[in-house]
């Protein structure tokens, strides 16, 4: 069976910075407070006309920008985000057609933080099972497009971004290992966005009493994030017959420095293997795991193993392990596509 392996990287983050000091003259906090408590000195704000699809095509451009793989190669998008253009339709074909994906299917994935692993897995079976062999997986979300910017206990943690990976069915021993994913549905109320669904409808009623912006209860989620991404890895480990040190490198979803330092304290693995880039992006949800692989993409090194785990609002959660693979080689031909600029 050939594995399905990570060949390609790209990210896309918008150009406008909000920064803590900004957030100081929006709600009753300060610098110190975000920074110690979270982590985050910084997240990125997508302009008011760009949208989920334009931030998942940024990341799918660069990724085609930079390896030597060509848009007609793409057999599928899976794009995980808890934040699509709109309700219905689903916001994968438009991405298709900003990046000229045209033997591409598309499809949305909703499984808030979590939902980069989740169509991790989905690529991975989709692969393993011998019908694709090239699928590109894509976390993008426009947090801040469902962030109440009067709310200091949630808008201080979250930023837009997208990230994205080809995987590939490759014959070499590399690639995705296994992956455990979870649902707890008794956590729903503790973190979700209320209305503008089937429960609650949009209505004058629901815009009046901001229901169309994402609320949570910080410390609850705070607790079971650790207890959760805790115990799938664990769990995640031992399916692999592995112990802490056989992973080389741990890629945390980045919601708050506090729970991935309690989660690496847990794992028994030293802070050092542990990827964070949590202060220049904050939480951007579906992409936080995809743009850590871009960002620290040079250290990984062929045979080595990473563990992903991730926890967000559902409740989900879950963790991947894998060997890195052989990427690509950069592009050699030009490949001129008319989907939005990636400048980084
Ligand atoms: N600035 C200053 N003070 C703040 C604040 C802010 N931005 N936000 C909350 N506070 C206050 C609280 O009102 C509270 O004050 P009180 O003691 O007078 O009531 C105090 O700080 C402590 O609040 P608490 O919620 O216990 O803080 P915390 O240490 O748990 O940190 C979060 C709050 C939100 C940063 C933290 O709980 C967290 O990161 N949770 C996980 C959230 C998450 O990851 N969600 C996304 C899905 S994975």
């Amino acid at each position: 069976m050939k594995n399905a392996t990570i060949t390609a990287l790209g990210g896309y983050v918008p150009t406008s910075v909000l920064s803590n000091e900004a957030l100081t003259k929006m709600v009753d906090t300060s610098e110190e407070w975000i920074e110690k408590r979270t982590g985050i000195k910084e997240r990125r704000i997508a302009e008011f006309d760009q949208s989920t699809s334009h931030l998942a095509a940024g990341a799918i451009k660069d990724l085609l920008q930079s390896y030597d793989v060509h848009p007609s190669e793409i057999e599928g998008v899976i794009l995980a985000t808890a934040t699509p253009d709109s309700l219905l339709a689903p916001t994968a074909p438009t991405v298709c057609q900003l990046c000229e994906l045209d033997n591409a299917f598309g499809f949305d994935l909703n499984s808030a933080c979590s939902g980069f692993l989740y169509a991790l897995t989905m690529a991975t079976s989709m692969i393993e099972s011998g019908r694709y062999k090239k699928i590109i997986v894509v976390g993008a979300d426009k947090m801040s497009s469902i962030v109440d910017y009067n709310d200091r206990n949630t808008c201080i943690l979250f930023g837009d971004g997208a990230g994205a990976v080809l995987l590939e069915a490759i014959e070499s021993g590399n690639g995705v290992l296994n992956s455990i994913l979870r649902t707890d549905g008794k956590g729903t109320e503790s973190l979700l966005v209320p209305g503008g669904g089937s429960k609650y409808p949009a209505s004058a009623e629901s815009l009046i009493s901001g229901k169309h912006y994402i609320k949570q209860d910080g410390s609850l989620v705070f607790k079971k994030a650790v207890a959760a991404m805790g115990s799938v890895s664990r769990d995640a480990l031992t399916a692999n017959d592995f112990d802490s040190e056989d992973i080389d490198w741990v890629i945390p979803h980045q919601a708050n420095i506090r729970i991935i330092k309690a989660v690496s304290d847990s794992l028994n693995i030293p802070f050092e293997k542990v990827k964070v880039n949590i202060e220049k992006y904050g939480n951007t949800t579906s992409a936080t795991i995809p743009l850590c692989l871009w960002d620290f993409k040079e250290d990984f090194k062929e045979g080595q193993n990473l563990l992903l785990t991730a926890f967000g609002a559902g409740f989900t959660w879950g963790a991947t392990v894998l060997t890195w693979g052989v990427l690509r080689p950069s592009k050699s031909h030009n490949y001129q596509g008319n989907c939005v600029e990636a400048t980084i």
